[in-house]
């Protein structure tokens, strides 16, 4: 029998996904120690495990591990869906003695589940780290249809996130742009979005990831100068480190959209209806 078996990290988007797929959530017992080690204990005999849980913090990727290890003695099929994949921004060496954490990350997922499913990776290439079967779940279009009709553009705080924005803006029929660079003197940069008249206009700047929010501030500023009058601002994995969110809204957007990959009072759109696409047969 398939069932969802929801770790920590994510219990609402387990939920939404089993309703999606119209199946039930696992009895499984998750404890901590008083030492702060993880205990887990599967509670029914489970044939086909859909594993849900982020790669972060720290302490949920252990708490995947022991799942996987659990199921493993009784499952015949593990599929790991991982909402938020932590540890995927570094995934390439980019100064000599570093680690490539989302390879690594990927290498011990891997050894207990057939399948793994991420939702919006830092960057794509990160899903070729895994020898098993591996798909993406790209959520940019439900993320953007939450604005559909509010908006007249779709940005890009930098050109990594371009591909979003591009995405977004075809889905709900808007223009779309990406902030470039543009060096004032020797020490002073500025960003700008290039070729588009946004004087008086409403903007959703969209990107994967809000860490500190230190991007989506300083592009919000930007599109101040440039005469825009509403500011949205959209990610899929809203981390919000500190004050993000209130550093964000007191720079003057109206409204932050999340999804709920990392479960925030801002997850307001649901990634279950995307990733149950790639598990219904
Ligand atoms: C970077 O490549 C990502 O796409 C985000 O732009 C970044 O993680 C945002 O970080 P922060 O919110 O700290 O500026």
């Amino acid at each position: 029998m398939k069932k969802i078996v929801a770790g920590s990290s994510s219990p609402m988007l387990a939920k939404n996904l089993a309703n999606e797929l119209n199946i039930e959530i696992a009895d499984v017992s998750i404890k901590r120690f008083p030492d702060g080690e993880c205990y887990v204990k599967i509670n029914e005999e489970i044939k086909h495990a859909i594993i849900v849980q982020s790669t972060y913090p720290d302490e949920n990727i252990i708490e995947l591990f022991l799942l996987q290890d659990a199921l493993k003695r009784m499952a015949e099929r593990i599929d790991v869906v991982i909402p938020y994949y932590g540890y995927g921004r570094q995934d390439k060496i980019f100064e000599n003695g570093e680690a490539i954490s989302a390879e690594k990350m990927a290498k011990l997922i891997q050894q207990d589940a057939d399948s793994v499913i991420l939702v919006n990776p830092h960057k794509e290439h990160i899903i070729k780290f895994f020898d098993i079967e591996a798909r993406i779940c790209d959520a940019t279009p439900t993320l953007a249809e939450y604005f559909d009709g509010k908006i007249d553009a779709v940005i890009a705080p930098d050109k990594g996130a371009l591909e979003m924005a591009k995405k977004a803006g075809e889905k709900i029929g808007c223009k779309y742009n990406y902030f470039e660079k543009k060096r004032i003197s020797s020490n002073e940069v500025v960003m700008e979005v290039k070729d588009m008249e946004l004087t008086g206009k409403k903007v959703l700047i969209i990107d994967d990831i809000i860490s500190t929010g230190g991007t989506m501030v300083k592009a919000i500023e930007m599109l101040r100068n440039q005469g825009v009058n509403e500011i949205y601002v959209a990610c899929i994995h809203g981390l919000f480190i500190g004050n993000a969110d209130e550093r964000i809204l007191k720079a003057g957007c109206k409204e932050i959209v999340a999804t709920d990959t990392i479960e925030t009072a801002y997850s307001k759109v649901s990634v279950a209806k995307e990733i149950a696409k790639y598990l219904s047969d």
